[in-house]
């Protein structure tokens, strides 16, 4: 089994993420477990960290997710340097597969999402649940929400959706 997973079943959900610290690795954590929640089957879940991942992660994938602290306005270069890897190997091949993206910042992550908003649009990936903004402490709300994010994108990679 690839590093990182965890083996379900027939389609993969691929957890792209920049995690830097302790508050970015919960949220993190939070988000496998909504997408490895044992109500959903059929889902293997890959979680590998973006400056790892490759366009055969992506090409292999059925559904993604992406996380992201904000950096200067934008998303983090790590999470960049992904997109600029994937980009142009996976434009066609992945246009319909479902995504999500969670953001975390101190105080304003509209420019990372705008950001990653316009690549996944390039890449024509289909928004599958609402973008979660997270800035100030994390709470059980924050993370019910990661853990919702991680559930929602991986039923719909299930097909369940
Ligand atoms: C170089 C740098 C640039 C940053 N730029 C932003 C930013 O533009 N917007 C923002 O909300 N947070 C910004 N941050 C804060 C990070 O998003 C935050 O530190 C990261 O999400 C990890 O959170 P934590 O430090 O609470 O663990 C920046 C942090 C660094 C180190």
């Amino acid at each position: 089994m690839a590093p990182g997973s965890s083996e379900q079943g027939g389609k993969t959900l691929l957890v792209v993420h920049h995690t830097s610290s302790p508050a970015t690795r919960e949220l993190l954590e939070s988000v496998l477990a909504g997408a490895r929640d044992p109500e959903i089957s059929g889902v293997t879940v890959r979680s590998v960290p973006a400056l790892h991942a490759t366009a055969v992660d992506v090409l292999d994938a059925d559904g993604y997710v992406f996380g992201t602290s904000a950096n200067f306005g934008y998303m983090s270069g790590a999470l960049k340097h992904f997109f600029d890897t994937v980009y142009y190997p996976c434009l066609d091949a992945v246009a319909g597969r479902p995504y999500g993206l969670w953001v975390h910042g101190n105080n304003d992550t509209a420019g990372a999402v705008t950001s990653v908003r316009k690549i996944v649009t390039g890449m024509e990936l289909a928004q599958a649940a609402e973008i979660v903004e997270i800035t100030g402490p994390l709470d059980a709300s924050v993370r019910e929400r990661c853990y919702e994010l991680g559930a929602t994108v991986a039923v719909t990679v299930s097909g369940g959706l």
